[in-house]
């Protein structure tokens, strides 16, 4: 059997065509949904990252402001740069994209973005109220993976969901995220003895540690749900994921690709994150 393949691009697309409709509706009644993005320093993939995001806000009307700064910018700098967003009515999203250069405490620049503009939902306000189960700005990867998961109509509740990978960006919020929904997680991470042990027991494997087709044939149970955050650039120019893909889709029974897999809904629910928290701040 052949896996279905879960195009997140395709679904990205749809919603995007939706969100275009909302931004329009909120300027007929004189809101102009505003994104600011921060980005520190020349590292290029975080450059492309800023670009795609700037452009994806331009498709659908949302408003766009890129403050670039040196990397040698003061974490003082960047804190009063923060509070006058926050103070900014007209802004209605905040997002400093990481990594940041190491004098900078991404704890602390984190903290003073208003969290009702924290469109990263990267916050420890947001991150705590996503671990209690309220409903609020949730991290924009995880997000997308339990839209897909809806659109696909792969059941959560009750399934042994296994994720590879705890960082604050991806792992922790997306178990957390289908733990709300009744699925029972596991977290796996570099420390973990025998990983595989723990993947082929997964109804659903989420993977997100960008090691190049970490996830083999051998770490599958048959007719699973895989999900590839993965996104390595290999010398040949090609991307893949942390899932040998042409070996496990003919075990699983669904699968995302890379490219076109989660990497669209990424940037896709950071404008469903602009437009809830733009709305969020409306006064009339
Ligand atoms: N760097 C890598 N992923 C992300 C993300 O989702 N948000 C921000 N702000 N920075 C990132």
């Amino acid at each position: 059997m052949t896996a279905t393949i879960m195009y997140g691009k395709q679904l990205a697309d749809e919603y995007r065509t939706k969100f275009k409709i909302e931004v329009e509706n909120l300027k007929r009644k004189g809101i102009d949904p505003c994104l600011a993005v921060i980005i520190v320093g020349d590292n290029p993939a975080s450059k492309t990252y800023v670009r795609m995001k700037q452009k994806a806000c331009e498709q659908i009307g949302i408003k766009s402001i890129v403050k670039a700064f040196d990397k040698k910018i003061s974490e003082a700098t960047l804190l009063s740069y923060i509070e006058s967003l926050n103070q900014d009515r007209n802004v209605h999203g905040i997002l400093v994209q990481l990594p940041l250069p190491d004098h900078i405490n991404e704890k602390s620049i984190l903290e003073k973005i208003n969290p009702a503009k924290d469109v990263d939902g990267f916050h420890p306000i947001n991150i705590g109220k996503l671990l209690i189960g309220q409903e609020t700005l949730y991290p924009c990867t995880p997000l997308g993976i339990l839209k897909l998961l809806e659109h696909y109509k792969v059941e959560i509740e009750g399934k042994h969901v296994v994720v590879v990978g705890r960082s604050h960006i991806v792992g922790k919020p997306v178990g957390q995220l289908l733990l709300n929904q009744n699925a029972t997680v596991t977290y796996c991470h570099s420390k973990t003895k025998d990983l595989f042990k723990y993947t082929k027991q997964a109804d659903i494997l989420i993977v997100a540690v960008g090691k190049a087709k970490l996830i083999t044939k051998e770490a599958v149970k048959k007719d699973a749900v895989v999900i590839d955050v993965g996104n390595t650039f290999l010398e040949s120019g090609e991307v893949v994921g942390d899932v040998d893909f042409n070996h496990v889709k003919d075990i699983v029974s669904f699968i995302t690709p890379v490219p076109k897999g989660v990497g669209p809904m990424t940037i896709t629910m950071l404008l469903h994150n602009t437009i809830r928290a733009t709305e969020s701040q409306l006064t009339i």
